[in-house]
């Protein structure tokens, strides 16, 4: 007799990235010929530079095809440990790296290494989809400190203690932001080192955006603050987004010795190594000239002073001024209630309607909001504003 086959309890709660399928989406119909703009990718739209993608080239023809140490070549968690002490101002040895297949993996090795099932989590919002998911799937409660725009989504110290609890375990933090734009100032941090020391929390701090930041403000990384606030913290970074390498796959932690080694086991068991050649392409990305990541900050930051410009005359919706990272929110409550429209019909309506891509604010715990990047040509911020005002025009 035939029986019916079952999945895990647990699949029931996995939930696809959105921010993947409308990029996907808008993808597919510039493809088949469509006039779609996207501002919905998570990913800068230049090149991987040469020099980079030639290192890996030539370490495939040398045969550097095999498995690799589970947790990177030492040449790399080297030059990682060299970059921490230089950009960071965070010393470690490189038992304390572990390389992994994106963030997005480092992420995850963490939240697995640290979560036990009940244990709460404090993120903040506006906050990246894939922290709250990553959460539940370790068996965590996602708690929620909200931020605003009026306040350039800052935090402020007294709503992370109001939710504070027995059961916290850690907070995530992640400036640059993705999707605020907004990087967190020094004495920010340090009361957030201070609050995390004072209730025994882990910090996890995604400094994925670092290079990008604009205006001169300052990148801190939290676990440069004090001896206390290293020993907590395990920072997130990797290379997709100051070296256009998303499809490489390369990110890393760097967290004490216990941990890293705890990390590693389950890499050891999930996935081994990330890809050998592609981690020689990351050695070669940490030799590049600074002038590379000026130049991108410097195109993201007239791309970002654009797209502020082409809104300026467009009333009903407000938006914030990132610092870094390449997003920028807009406020969408004046459609929301004098339309009665959601954040989903208001995307949806602009891809299908109007050929615009946006990402929906409930995808990062915002519903007021929708998400647009300028990772795209001035050419494409110029029209997709503009249809994005089309848009706002047909609701009168
Ligand atoms: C805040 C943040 N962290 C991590 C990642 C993942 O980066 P990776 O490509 O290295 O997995 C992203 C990608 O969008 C991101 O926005």
């Amino acid at each position: 007799m035939a029986h019916e086959l079952t999945f895990s309890n647990r699949s029931d709660f996995f939930k696809p990235s959105q921010t993947l399928a409308i990029t996907a989406k808008a993808k597919k119909l510039i493809a088949s010929g469509e006039s779609v703009i996207s501002l919905a990718a998570g990913e800068p739209d230049f090149n991987t530079p040469d020099t980079i993608c030639q290192t890996a080239i030539e370490s495939i023809q040398n045969g550097f095809t095999k498995y690799t140490p589970t947790s990177g070549i030492p040449e790399l968690k080297q030059a990682i440990t060299l970059k921490l002490q230089q950009d960071n101002h965070i010393l470690v040895t490189s038992d304390q790296i572990v390389v992994s297949v994106g963030a997005k993996h480092a992420l995850y090795n963490v939240f697995q290494s640290l979560i036990s099932p009940g244990d709460e989590v404090l993120l903040i919002a506006p906050y990246w989809t894939s922290y709250y998911e990553q959460v539940i799937m370790a068996g965590g409660v996602p708690v929620i400190i909200n931020t605003n725009m009026m306040d350039q989504f800052i935090p402020k110290i007294e709503d992370a203690q109001a939710v504070l609890t027995q059961k916290t375990k850690l907070i995530v933090i992640n400036s640059p932001n993705n999707p605020t734009g907004a990087v967190y100032p020094r004495k920010l941090l340090s009361d957030l080192a201070e609050l995390a020391m004072q209730n025994n929390l882990w910090i996890i701090s995604d400094e994925i955006y670092e290079k990008l930041v604009y205006d001169g403000s300052e990148h801190v990384s939290i676990a440069s603050l004090s001896d206390d606030a290293l020993s907590r913290t395990v920072t997130i970074n990797g290379f997709s987004k100051s070296f256009a390498m998303t499809g490489w796959r390369i990110g890393y932690s760097v967290a004490s010795k216990e941990l890293s080694k705890r990390m590693t086991c389950m890499q050891d068991q999930v996935t081994s190594n990330p890809t050998s050649f592609a981690q020689k392409g990351a050695c070669q990305a940490l030799k590049i000239s600074p002038d590379f990541i000026f130049s991108i900050q410097k195109t993201f930051q007239k791309r970002r002073d654009l797209m502020m410009r082409e809104f300026s005359d467009l009333s009903s919706v407000k938006i914030s001024k990132p610092l870094g990272a390449f997003y920028m929110l807009c406020d969408i409550s004046e459609w929301k209630n004098e339309y009665n429209l959601s954040d989903w019909d208001i995307s949806n309506r602009l891809l299908d309607d109007y050929g615009v891509a946006v990402i929906p604010g409930e995808v990062f715990g915002d519903n007021t909001v929708v998400r647009l990047s300028y990772a795209t040509s001035e050419v494409n911020i110029i029209e997709g504003v503009k249809r994005i005002k089309d848009f706002a025009r047909s609701l009168k």
